[in-house]
């Protein structure tokens, strides 16, 4: 409709999946994680299913480096597989990748996310989006009750995956990749698309919470 037409597609992307936001904020396993209530076991178990998916992320992103419509945003300074790669050496030991494995959820979620990286780029920005931009924004609260909760270092080992070091103003970062997905090179018709996969990417991070969440309940 009009609507669609004229509304910047940054704004049409965060406001179409306000409502799927609030209900990863919300989930069991987040409210009990960041409430202090559960241990760091499960802090541990989450950040490894975070690096199955950005190492799904992050290998779609060499590939994609020159496509006109992905290209744009992929941006060095985002990467996170190193960063986690650190933070799971700290939580779990040197050996940590040979315990590691996905719940099916985050196999699911990985899948998708290689899919769209193989043949739809377009795809691919909307699970770009969801991930680096909500990192850069609630990433940081959980940065900060992480922290708290289990005594890591300010921005150190354990929590490396939410500092990047190459963003000195997140902020302005944030005001840079809105302006990419305003002239995200897609019609209409594709960035509905875009919008529904953005959705997806959202309901792929609930799930993975709610396996988590059944993984680990709250003592108190
Ligand atoms: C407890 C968990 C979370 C908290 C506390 C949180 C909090 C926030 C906050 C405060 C913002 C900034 C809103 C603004 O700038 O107007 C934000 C933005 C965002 N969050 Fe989250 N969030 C959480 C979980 C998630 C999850 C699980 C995802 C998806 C994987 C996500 C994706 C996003 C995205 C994509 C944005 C950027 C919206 C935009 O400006 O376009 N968040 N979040």
């Amino acid at each position: 409709m009009t609507t669609t037409a004229t509304t910047p597609f940054s704004t049409l992307i965060r406001t179409a999946s306000h409502e799927q936001h609030t209900e990863a904020e919300t989930s069991t396993f987040m409210g009990d994680l960041l409430g202090g209530r559960l241990g760091v076991d499960a802090y541990a178990r989450y950040t490894e299913q975070l690096w199955f998916v950005y190492r799904a992320l992050e290998e779609g992103a060499c590939a994609l480096a020159d496509d006109p419509v992905a290209g744009p945003f992929i941006q060095p300074e985002l990467m996170r597989t190193a960063s986690l790669e650190r933070d799971l050496a700290h939580l779990r030991g040197a050996d940590w990748q040979r315990g590691a494995s996905p719940l099916p959820a985050t196999a699911a979620y990985a899948a998708r996310v290689s899919e769209c990286a193989r043949t739809w780029p377009a795809g691919y920005v909307a699970h770009h989006y969801t991930r680096y931009l909500g990192d850069l924004s609630g990433g940081q609260i959980i940065r900060d009750k992480a922290e708290r909760t289990w005594g890591f270092a300010r921005k150190g080992d354990g929590v490396r995956f939410y500092v990047f070091e190459g963003i000195a103003n997140p902020a302005a970062f944030k005001r840079g990749y809105r302006v990419l997905l305003d002239a995200l090179r897609a019609d209409e018709l594709e960035r509905r698309r875009v919008v529904e996969e953005c959705k997806r990417a959202f309901a792929l991070n609930t799930a993975v919470f709610r396996e988590l969440g059944e993984l680990f309940r709250a003592s108190a």
